[in-house]
């Protein structure tokens, strides 16, 4: 049986990605900030799916932790997903210095550095595919989330580095870009329904990915071209649109 380890596994979309993994017959290793959190969820897979399902505590920020941490697994696993993120609303943080380095360490550092740990482990093993949820954010810094966005944007060349190097020697990186998805993170947001993306729609596209072997998934596809557009914008204008 194949196992996958969903890192930050208490996330809407992690939780539909587990779902997923779990219905197509993977064991499933879930990791996350609080592990109580994850019992119950743990508990209704394995139910559900008859799978081996384990569970460990994993705080992205403890950066000197993430290689003991990934030793001790004793099933190492055939596929990572990194779901964890952190944005806040940078209009009301925007010069909070603690806020800025939580937002670059979790959505930038710790992918860094616990995927570092991953790779090298996938390269003396010489197979295993990685996926992490970047964010569309990181394409173009705009005003109102550019500390988010450019945590993102840090992230996006990582793994486009990682996917080059590795790529040789038969692993795969992918980077997942959901554009507006509807969780936890944007409860508090307006987006515009054709725009947004279910977990359920992201946990698909994010197995089929990895299934073909995608480099750049951009769910919902709509969003490559938004992008495409919104890169070519020139500065000027951009700078007078409120975006
Ligand atoms: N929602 C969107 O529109 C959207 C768009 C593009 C990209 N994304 C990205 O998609 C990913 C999943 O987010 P989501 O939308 O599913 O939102 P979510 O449900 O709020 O998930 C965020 C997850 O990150 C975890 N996390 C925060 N700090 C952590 C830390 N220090 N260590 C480990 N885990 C930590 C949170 O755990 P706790 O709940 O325990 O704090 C939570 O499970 C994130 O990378 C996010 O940036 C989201």
């Amino acid at each position: 049986m194949k196992n996958v380890l969903i890192l930050g596994a208490t996330s809407d979309m992690a939780q539909a990605i587990a779902k997923k993994y779990a219905a197509e017959g993977w064991s499933l290793t879930l990791a996350a900030l609080e592990k109580e959190l994850l019992e119950p969820i743990a508990g209704d897979l394995q139910v559900r799916n008859e799978i081996a399902v384990q569970t460990l505590e994993f705080d992205a920020t403890d950066f000197s932790n993430h290689r003991k941490l990934y030793e001790s697994l004793s099933t190492k696993p055939d596929v990572v997903i990194a779901a964890f993120g952190y944005m806040s609303d940078q209009d009301e943080v925007r010069n909070d210095l603690e806020d800025i380095k939580r937002t670059i360490d979790i959505n930038f550092t710790g992918m860094a550095s616990v995927l570092s740990v991953v790779a090298e482990d996938f390269e003396q093993r010489g197979s295993g595919a990685i996926a992490a949820i970047s964010s569309v954010a990181g394409d173009r810094g705009r005003q109102s989330n550019y500390i988010y966005g450019s945590a993102k944007a840090g992230l996006s060349a990582f793994l486009s580095g990682l996917r080059n190097r590795l790529a040789p020697k038969g692993i795969h990186v992918m980077t997942v870009k959901p554009g507006f998805a509807r969780t936890k993170m944007t409860e508090n947001l307006e987006l515009p329904a054709a725009l947004t993306a279910s977990p359920e729609q992201i946990a698909d596209a994010v197995f089929q990915g990895l299934e073909k072997k995608r480099s750049v998934v951009y769910t919902l596809w709509m969003w490559r071209f938004i992008m495409l557009i919104i890169k070519h914008i020139p500065e000027p204008i951009f700078k007078k649109m409120k975006m």
